[in-house]
C-alpha cells in the first residue's frame, strides 16, 4: 500500500546542500530530507580539494570576485558572484562551528593575521583560499553535517527514496501554479508514496552521469533539472559541462578524481616523455582554469594517439605528499603507484554541471515553493566554466539564503491536503530491462562522443537525432511498465542530455566549457542560455 506523508519542508536530496538547508531551519517545522540510495550517496562525500573562501587577512572579497568571473570566461552574473563570495566567511564560520575539521595551519602563530586553518591553491585562484580537510574535505563535511542531522529530532532522514516527479497545482488542474509536493518510490516497498509538503527543495546535485566517463558517483543523473523542468521551470547554460582534467586512468578505478590541489601544491603535467606542455597553452600553465586545461590534455591525447598524461608531484618530500594527499596516496598504491616516486597516469573525465534549474539568489525557482540549491541549480556565479571550489561555497551559501527566505513566508503558506495518489493502473511489471541498460550505455556513449570537450555542429546533430529516438522509446516503456530507480533516471538523464544538446546548438560561439570548431572564436556579447518549457508561466 501507499502512504501520504505530510512535511513542512520537503527536502530532495541529502548532499552539502540539502542538509545545510535542513540544519539552518527552526526546529519547530518537521522536516523530511530524501536520498535515493544511501544518505552519502551525492558528490558531496567524494569533494577532495575543500571549500573557496575570502579567509585570510591578506586576501579581499574584490580578488575571489575577479578570480571568479575571469575563469567563468566572461558569463558569470557579478551580483550573484558578489552575493556568494561575501557570504562566504559566514558560510565557513558555520561549518566550523558544526564540528568540521578542517586542517589546521602548523605554521599560525594564532596571534597575527594568519587564520589558523591551513589553506591552500587551485586552478584559476590569484591567492591560497581553500579550507580544506586534507583531500578528503567533501567526507569531513558531509559526516559532521549528518551528525548534526541526526540530532534533530525534528528531521526525518529518509533513505532509498527516489523523488519520481513533483506534484504542481497546474499538474492536478487547480488554479495557480504552486508546487505542493512530490511522488516518491520506496525502494524497500517498490510502491509510490505521495510526500505533502509547504515547501519542496530539489537539492538532487548534477548530471555528470550523462557521460561515459565521469568523476561523479552514480546518482548524478540530474534528476532534480529534468523534474523541475516537467513541472514548468526554465533552465539555464546547460552547454557548459565541466571535465576534470585529472582524473585516474586505470582500468579498475571506475571514478577516481586526483585533486587539482596537487597541481596547486606544484604538481606538473608531462607528456609519456616526461615533458611538460601547459605552458604552450597557457601562462598560468598548470594553474590555468580547469576548461583550458582539460582542452589542452585532450589536446595533447588526441595530437600524439596516447591514451592518458601524467601528473607528477614525486619532486616534494614524500611526507609533505602523505600528509597533504592521504587520500589520493593509498588510492594509488591500491594501483600500485607510488606518488612519491612515479607520476600518475590522468585523463580528462566529465564533473560538473555548470547549468541548471534557474533561480534567484534566495533559491527560488519559477514555479512558487519550490527551490533549487546547490550543483542542481542555475544562480549565476559559476558563468562559462566554474572556478575550482566555488561548488560547495554555492551550496552553503544559497542553502542558508533559501531557509532564511522559507522562514520568512511560513505565516503565509499552509499545508497542501488530499493529494492524490500516485496513478500505476496503467502499468505492469517489466520484463525487458535490458532496454533500459541498453539505452543507458548508448546515450551515455553518444553524449561523450558528441558533446564533449570539443564539439562540432554535425556532431550536435547527431546527438540530438539519436537522443530524439531514445526519448520516444523512454517515454513508452514509462507509460506501460512500474517506475524503478534505473528506468527513473534513465528518463531524467535522456530529459537533461536533450536540454544540454539544445542548449549546445543554441550558442555559436566558443566560450568556456563549450569549445566549437565551427565557431572557435567568442562573440563580444555574453549571453546566457536559458530554455523554457512548453509548461512555463511567465
Ligand atoms: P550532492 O552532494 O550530489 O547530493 C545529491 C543528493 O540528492 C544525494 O543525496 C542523492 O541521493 C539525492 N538525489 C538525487 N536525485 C534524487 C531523487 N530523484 N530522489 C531522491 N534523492 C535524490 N566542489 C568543491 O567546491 N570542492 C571540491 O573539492 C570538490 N571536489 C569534488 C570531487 C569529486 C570527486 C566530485 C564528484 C565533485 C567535487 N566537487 C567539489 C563538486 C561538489 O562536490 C558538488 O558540486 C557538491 O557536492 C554538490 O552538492 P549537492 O548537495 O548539490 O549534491
Ligand atoms: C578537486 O579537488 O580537484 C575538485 C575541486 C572542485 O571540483 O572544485
Amino acid at each position: 500500500m501507499s502512504q501520504h506523508y505530510q512535511h513542512d519542508v520537503l527536502v530532495i536530496g541529502s548532499g552539502a546542500a540539502g542538509l545545510t538547508l535542513a540544519l539552518t531551519l527552526p526546529s519547530h517545522l518537521r522536516i523530511a530530507v530524501l536520498s535515493k540510495g544511501n544518505l552519502s550517496n551525492g558528490s558531496t562525500f567524494w569533494a577532495q580539494g575543500g571549500v573557496a573562501a575570502v579567509l585570510d587577512d591578506t586576501d579581499t572579497v574584490e580578488s575571489h570576485v575577479a578570480d571568479t568571473l575571469v575563469a567563468g570566461g566572461g558569463l558569470c552574473r557579478e551580483d550573484a558572484v558578489r552575493f556568494t563570495v561575501e557570504h562566504s566567511r559566514e558560510a565557513i564560520q558555520w561549518l566550523i562551528d558544526q564540528g568540521v575539521p578542517f586542517t589546521r595551519d602548523d605554521h599560525s602563530s594564532g596571534e597575527d593575521s594568519h587564520f589558523e586553518f591551513h589553506l591552500t591553491r587551485e586552478g584559476g585562484h590569484s591567492h591560497r583560499r581553500i579550507i580544506h580537510a586534507a583531500d578528503a574535505t567533501g567526507a569531513a563535511i558531509f559526516n559532521t553535517l549528518l551528525e548534526q542531522t541526526r540530532r534533530r529530532s525534528n528531521v526525518e532522514l529518509l533513505e532509498q527514496r527516489v523523488a519520481v516527479d513533483l506534484i504542481t497545482e497546474r499538474k492536478l488542474g487547480l488554479k495557480g501554479q504552486r508546487c505542493l509536493g512530490a511522488y516518491v518510490l520506496d525502494r524497500a516497498s517498490g510502491e509510490v508514496d505521495t510526500f505533502s509538503a509547504r515547501f519542496v527543495i530539489l537539492a538532487t546535485g548534477g548530471a555528470a552521469k550523462v557521460y561515459l566517463y565521469t568523476s561523479n558517483p552514480d546518482g548524478a543523473c540530474g534528476d532534480g533539472i529534468a523534474m523541475a523542468w516537467r513541472a514548468g521551470c526554465r533552465v539555464g547554460n546547460l552547454e557548459f559541462n565541466q571535465f576534470h582534467p585529472t582524473c585516474l586512468y586505470h582500468p579498475q578505478a571506475k571514478s577516481f578524481l586526483v585533486t587539482e590541489a596537487l597541481r596547486g601544491e606544484g604538481a606538473l603535467l608531462k607528456l609519456p616523455n616526461g615533458e611538460r606542455f601547459m605552458l604552450r597553452f597557457d601562462e598560468r600553465a598548470e594553474l590555468a582554469p580547469r576548461d583550458i586545461v582539460a582542452r589542452a590534455i585532450d589536446h595533447e591525447m588526441k595530437r600524439l594517439g596516447i591514451d592518458c598524461v601524467f601528473l607528477d608531484i614525486s619532486h616534494k618530500p614524500a611526507d609533505f605528499i602523505k600528509s597533504h594527499f592521504p587520500t589520493v596516496y593509498e588510492r594509488c598504491l591500491d594501483f600500485g603507484i607510488d606518488i612519491t616516486r612515479q607520476p600518475i597516469p590522468v585523463v580528462p573525465a566529465a564533473h560538473y554541471t555548470c547549468g541548471g534549474v534557474v533561480v534567484n539568489a534566495k533559491g527560488q525557482t519559477d514555479v512558487e515553493g519550490l527551490y533549487a540549491i546547490g550543483e542542481t541549480s542555475f544562480t549565476g556565479l559559476h558563468g562559462a566554466n566554474r572556478m575550482a571550489s566555488n561548488s560547495l561555497l554555492e551550496c552553503f551559501v544559497y542553502a542558508r539564503s533559501a531557509a532564511a527566505d522559507i522562514v520568512s513566508q511560513l505565516d503565509q503558506v499552509t499545508m497542501p491536503s488530499d493529494l492524490p495518489d500516485w496513478d500505476a493502473s496503467q502499468v505492469t511489471d517489466s520484463d525487458e530491462d535490458v532496454i533500459i541498460a541498453h539505452n543507458w550505455d548508448e546515450l551515455r556513449r553518444f553524449m561523450w562522443d558528441y558533446v564533449g570537450i570539443v564539439r562540432t555542429n554535425k556532431r550536435l546533430q547527431r546527438a540530438e537525432h539519436r537522443v530524439r529516438l531514445l526519448l520516444d522509446e523512454i517515454d513508452e516503456f514509462y507509460s506501460n511498465y512500474k517506475v524503478s530507480r534505473d528506468l527513473i533516471e534513465l528518463r531524467n538523464l535522456a530529459v537533461v542530455a536533450d536540454l544540454m544538446i539544445k542548449s549546445a546548438m543554441q550558442r555559436k560561439e566558443s566560450r568556456g566549457l563549450h569549445y566549437t570548431l565551427d565557431y572557435p572564436e567568442q562573440l563580444s556579447e555574453a549571453r546566457d542560455t536559458i530554455l523554457q518549457p512548453p509548461t512555463y508561466v511567465d
